[in-house]
């Protein structure tokens, strides 16, 4: 028997009111049909859990999020099964209660986070799974910010669709409802300049996208065209034509956006990398201008005593604040007594006031090794490390433990 959403809800209506056996504590017990904030709490049945997850594919480095996540069931069974990274989004500050115990009963702690947010307002780019068991129009209303998230994020939605988003795959278990697949696509509508297509040397490919079907048109510069049709898998584009002999060619290409990994921590000096500092003082002495700034030496040896270097070469610095100012020559010290505690000296930079941010341009990233310790009374700094795509604290702020 294969139930229609309208039966489906017509009986979680007729459960409205009901608690769920097993959800809940003697602390607090959501009953089925209770209010939140764009739609209901009505749960994912169990037996649909693990097959919404693994129509995902998931895997143990994924980032599985849980939009609207109720007393967390997915988010707990992602980490228990698969071991993932997992967050849920939940408005209902009861059940993101509800849901902080659960993590804590099934010993999940160190996987799971429930954010007690909306989902509309949350930040949820980080997730490469997201799951969903919303609605159609709420579906709809995520939709902008889905198809905007990395290519390859794999949605899955427990009922309802998003309109004229096609699926990517339906999975329909016997008495169960549909479950509905989709994979973001990369974004690929406009013009391509095209290389080694068998045929065609090199040519012009110009598609138009929706969602992840694709069509256009072939333009080599000696005039020939031909009509493409593709589809995207994530990142993956596959495309047809036909060559010039009336052959179907297939094409299939990974048009993945480019991805800059930085190794955090250990490069003191590099191309990338701001170093943003305050002045908080500024005076006149023997006809030179000096900037004292909230940040110096404590923070940046290398720029401040150009450290390592025989001859002392200042770091390219901007001022962030007003970068349109007349230019003037000035010198930026740090906040300490040293005189060596000196950012740029005898440079031209658009003129400063109190207040002005200052960057300091390739500092590559914090060096903790090289920044002298509690320097100026200065608490020991926090360290947030990209791991996953996600943000994540690395080592708290003044817990000198965490250093050693
Ligand atoms: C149908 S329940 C699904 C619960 C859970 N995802 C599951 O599958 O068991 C929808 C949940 O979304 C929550 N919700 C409704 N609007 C929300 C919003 N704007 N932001 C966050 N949560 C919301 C409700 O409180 C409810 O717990």
């Amino acid at each position: 028997m294969r139930l229609q959403p309208s039966l489906i809800l017509a009986l979680l209506l007729f459960l409205t009111g009901c608690t769920v056996p097993g959800s809940g504590d003697d602390t607090y017990r959501p009953w089925v049909g209770q209010h939140g904030k764009d739609v209901m709490w009505v749960p994912t049945l169990d037996p649909l859990v693990l097959p919404m997850l693994e129509a995902a594919k998931v895997t143990a480095d994924d980032v599985v999020y849980d939009l609207g996540s109720g007393d967390g069931k997915i988010p707990i069974w992602a980490a228990r099964r698969f071991g993932v990274r997992a967050v849920g989004i939940e408005y209902n500050a009861d059940l993101v209660a509800l849901a902080r115990r659960n993590v804590e009963r099934a010993g999940v702690s160190d996987r799971v986070r429930m954010i007690h947010g909306d989902i509309f307002v949350e930040d949820f780019s980080s997730a490469t799974v997201l799951t969903l068991f919303l609605g159609p129009e709420l579906n709809q209303r995520l939709r902008p910010v889905i198809t905007k998230m990395r290519p390859g994020t794999r949605v899955v939605s427990n009922l309802f669709d998003m309109g004229d988003w096609e699926p990517d795959r339906v999975v329909r278990l016997s008495d169960q409802n549909p479950l509905y697949l989709w994979i973001v696509p990369a974004r690929v509508d406009g013009e391509w300049e095209v290389a080694g297509l068998p045929d065609w040397s090199t040519a012009t490919l110009e598609l138009r996208q929706t969602f992840q079907k694709v069509e256009g048109r072939l333009r080599s510069t000696d005039g020939r065209a031909a009509s493409v049709l593709g589809r995207l898998d994530g990142s993956r584009l596959s495309f047809g034509y036909r060559s010039d002999k009336g052959e179907t060619r297939t094409v299939a290409v990974d048009v993945r956006e480019s991805e800059f990994i930085f190794e955090l921590g250990r490069y003191l000096t590099a191309e990338a990398g701001i170093y943003v500092t305050r002045v908080i003082s500024s005076k006149m002495s023997r006809g030179k201008a000096f900037f004292a700034c909230d940040g110096g030496l404590h923070h940046h040896l290398a720029a401040a005593v150009t450290f390592g270097a025989a001859l002392r070469t200042n770091f390219e610095l901007c001022n962030l604040t007003r970068p349109g100012e007349t230019a003037a020559v000035c010198n930026i010290a740090g906040p300490s007594c040293n005189p060596t505690d000196l950012l740029g000296v005898e440079i031209t930079l658009p003129r400063l006031s109190e207040g002005d941010l200052i960057g300091v341009l390739r500092s590559g990233s914090y060096g903790f090794t090289a920044s002298p310790l509690l320097f100026l009374g200065r608490p020991t700094p926090a360290e947030l490390v990209r791991r996953r795509g996600e943000i994540v604290l690395g080592r708290r702020s003044r817990v000198m433990s965490e250093f050693n």
